[in-house]
């Protein structure tokens, strides 16, 4: 029995073959707060020594795990969510300081992540196999019988980003080893500390030595290295659009599950209901500062009512409470002064090109306010660049064939939504829109986490989604019987 302690002080191990270490180059990564530069804490900076060991006892732990029954299986991951419990404070504590999530919103995530690590167990026990006779395909008859099995993919690498570093971690992880995969996870820099509990519970829940392994390093530098290595089976990533290309740029023939970046827009009616619709646009668009993969990014509003519903956004927006994680402000700041400036860049060109700023513009370090803008056109880098702050753009359209048009334009097909009480017209937008899915009257996310989840164009490949992330990191297999024709 391993002893399950992932920190001495405020340094934190890693797990790998059921042991906590350090990384063998010896170096570390102080890991500081967004909110006042404060120390974190130290995570290790592995190297390619420690890379290729966690792989290797990824690759000789798969086996035993995958002959190991589902139900043993998902009684772990089961035990690993009621473990989740007893971390919930600790865990949202960290998340507000590592990544400055306000204090509901890391609740929430933590919850969320319980809940559905509960329900990936649950899933798996009850998903079956089929049966497939060949009576159906001319010239054969009931005695070929296909068995179709489904088998795990192998040792899967699982990496996260930041926004989300528990839940989107434990969305790739916990499917992945129910399905009787190993894992080598590697999270984000900037939230490896909170991440690094799902190895701590894990751990408690009394994984398999080598089942779950983790690699902490900046990805710029371990990132390549990983992703190239000839022992990962498969790879599912959620980051950005450029790192999304740059793996399946460099990963060889296999499978890739990748969840990207987004432009979301919100598209107006005029028949719809301003009132609900503004609170779900600010909502959908400020939540966790902007800083969320299907946040509205763009409300492409009929020009009859786009006044009324500015006004009515600006309204909302004067209430967002600026300011701390632990005081639970809804604007918090953002993760590092880089993305501030970024987003600054994109607020100075609009306001250069034209655009009319109804609220915000102000800045201190990386406290951005709530900023929108109206009458935003096509030439604008906000109209088309995903900020990953809180910035609204509002570009006026003449009708819905426009709004289609520019919403189709953008280079991301995360999600779309409609605002509208006609659901006949609510529908046929629906249904020309590029995109993963479609929210009719509610703002663009991803829950309840048994939905297909997925992004086409630049903002993805594969569907994650509790079942369907179970499948996506496993493969058909399928035993052929061929009866005595005899004896039918
Ligand atoms: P990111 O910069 O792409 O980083 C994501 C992860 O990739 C991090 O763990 C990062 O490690 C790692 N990484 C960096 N370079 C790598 C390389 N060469 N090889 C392998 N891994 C590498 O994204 P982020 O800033 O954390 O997250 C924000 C982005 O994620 C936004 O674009 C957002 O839209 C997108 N996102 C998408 C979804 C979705 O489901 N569609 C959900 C959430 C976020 P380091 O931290 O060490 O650099
Ligand atoms: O950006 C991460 C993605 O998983 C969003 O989830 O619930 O904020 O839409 P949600």
């Amino acid at each position: 029995m391993f002893s399950c302690v992932f920190r001495e002080g405020n340094t934190y191990k890693n797990l790998v073959n059921g042991q906590w270490l350090e990384s063998k180059s010896g170096e570390r990564i102080k890991i500081y707060s967004p909110v006042d530069d404060s120390l974190v804490g130290e995570i290790q900076a592995q190297s390619k020594k420690d890379v290729d060991f966690a792989i290797d006892s990824a690759k000789k732990a798969q086996k035993a795990w995958a002959q190991t029954p589902i139900s043993e299986r998902a009684n772990i991951i089961h035990k690993a969510a009621r473990i989740m419990e007893k971390y919930e404070e600790e865990i949202a504590d960290i998340l507000m300081k590592e990544i400055a999530k306000s204090k509901s919103s890391a609740i929430s995530e933590v919850k969320r992540t319980i809940d559905f690590i509960h329900f990936t167990a649950e899933t798996a026990k009850r998903m079956t196999g089929e049966t497939i006779y060949g009576d159906s395909f001319p010239g054969f008859d009931k005695t070929k019988i296909s068995l179709v099995d489904r088998v795990p993919l192998g040792v899967i690498l699982c990496i996260s980003p930041f926004n989300y570093p528990v839940n989107l971690s434990a969305s790739k992880i916990a499917p992945a080893l129910v399905a009787g995969n190993s894992v080598v996870f590697k999270p984000p820099t900037q939230g490896s500390i909170s991440a690094m509990y799902l190895g701590q519970i894990f751990c408690e829940a009394g994984i398999p030595a080598g089942v779950l392994n983790i690699i902490t390093g900046k990805g710029s530098e371990i990132g390549d290295y990983l992703i190239t290595h000839p022992e990962i089976d498969m790879i599912n990533f959620t980051g950005s659009t450029e790192i999304g290309h740059r793996i399946s740029n460099k990963a060889g023939m296999i499978p890739l599950l990748l969840e990207l970046g987004g432009k979301d827009a919100a598209i107006v009616l005029e028949d719809c209901d301003l009132d609900e619709t503004a609170q779900n646009i600010v909502k959908g668009a400020f939540n966790y500062s902007g800083q969320r993969c299907t946040a509205v990014k763009r409300v492409l509003v009929m020009e009859e009512i786009a006044d009324e519903l500015a006004n009515k956004i600006v309204e909302q927006v004067e209430k967002l409470s600026v300011g701390k994680p632990e005081d639970d402000a809804q604007i918090t700041p953002l993760i590092s002064n880089k993305a501030a400036d970024f987003v600054q860049e994109l607020i100075d060109d609009a306001i250069e090109k034209g655009a009319k700023l109804l609220i915000g513009n102000k800045r201190e370090k990386n406290y951005i306010w709530p900023t929108v803008f109206d009458n935003v056109t096509e030439d604008m880098r906000i109209a088309w660049e995903e900020p990953f702050g809180p910035v609204l753009p509002i570009i006026r359209v003449k009708n819905i064939e426009e709004a289609i048009e520019i919403s189709n334009k953008s280079e991301y097909g995360l999600q779309g939504a409609v605002f509208t009480k006609n659901i006949d017209k609510a529908f046929a937008i629906a249904q020309k829109l590029e995109v993963g899915t479609v929210q009719i009257n509610n703002k663009t996310e991803r829950g309840p986490d048994h939905f297909p989840f997925l992004g086409v164009k630049a903002s993805g490949l594969g569907t994650q989604g509790i079942r369907y992330s179970i499948e996506a990191m496993t493969r058909s297999k399928a035993i052929v019987i061929n009866l005595d024709k005899d004896l039918q």
